[in-house]
């Protein structure tokens, strides 16, 4: 297996179908969830974790949508929050009076998701809500609303599927538990 350090990449936690099957089922729910739309979906793919997961959902979905991305730091190359967040790269258009889905790789401390909230909100968007394709509440410091989840994981460092480990093992199909030893 990989090594990376003292850390290595271990046992599949999420493999590859049950992760394509969970988006498909996220995609009828957010479907479901906007029946009327004014205008198309802005779905926000916070980078660079949720790359791949947006992918697998813009084309699943069959609401019309657009897509904008934003950026924020919160992780170094270490496995634990540096407990501060800051935005890198803000939307580019206007979100006002917009539908708008922030889509999140994995909800850990709460600090990023709470941090985006605040900061979209003041776009003044018609409607703000989160898809996490991870919830991983054993270390939530800010009460999060995931209004779509996709799993609820145990409290391990994981990659794969966009998730990374010192920006390595994004482009890994299934979601891996990473080993400390
Ligand atoms: P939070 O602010 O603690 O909720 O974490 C937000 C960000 O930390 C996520 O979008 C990920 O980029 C990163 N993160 C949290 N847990 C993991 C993990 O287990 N593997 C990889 N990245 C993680």
């Amino acid at each position: 297996m990989t090594q990376a350090g003292q850390l290595s990449i271990g046992g599949v936690l999420i493999d590859a179908a049950a992760i394509q099957r969970r988006v498909d089922e996220l995609a009828v729910e957010i479907d479901a969830a906007y029946p009327v739309l004014e205008q198309p979906l802005v779905l926000i793919c916070v980078l660079k974790g949720s790359i791949l997961f947006t992918a697998d959902l813009a084309r699943a979905l069959s609401v019309p949508i657009e897509l904008e991305f934003v950026a924020c730091r919160s992780y170094g190359d270490a496995t634990s929050s540096s407990g501060t967040v800051e935005l890198v790269k803000d939307v580019s258009m206007s979100l006002k009076d917009r539908d708008v889905l922030m889509v999140e790789d994995i909800i850990d401390t709460g600090l990023t998701t709470s941090f985006l909230r605040k900061h979209l909100a003041t776009h003044h968007p018609r409607s703000l809500r989160l898809v996490s394709l991870l919830d991983k509440r054993s270390h939530r410091m800010r009460e999060v609303q995931i209004d779509f989840r996709g799993f609820d994981i145990p409290d391990h460092f994981v990659v794969g599927y966009g998730l990374d480990l010192a920006q390595r093992h994004r482009n890994l199909r299934a979601v891996h538990i990473v080993d400390v030893s």
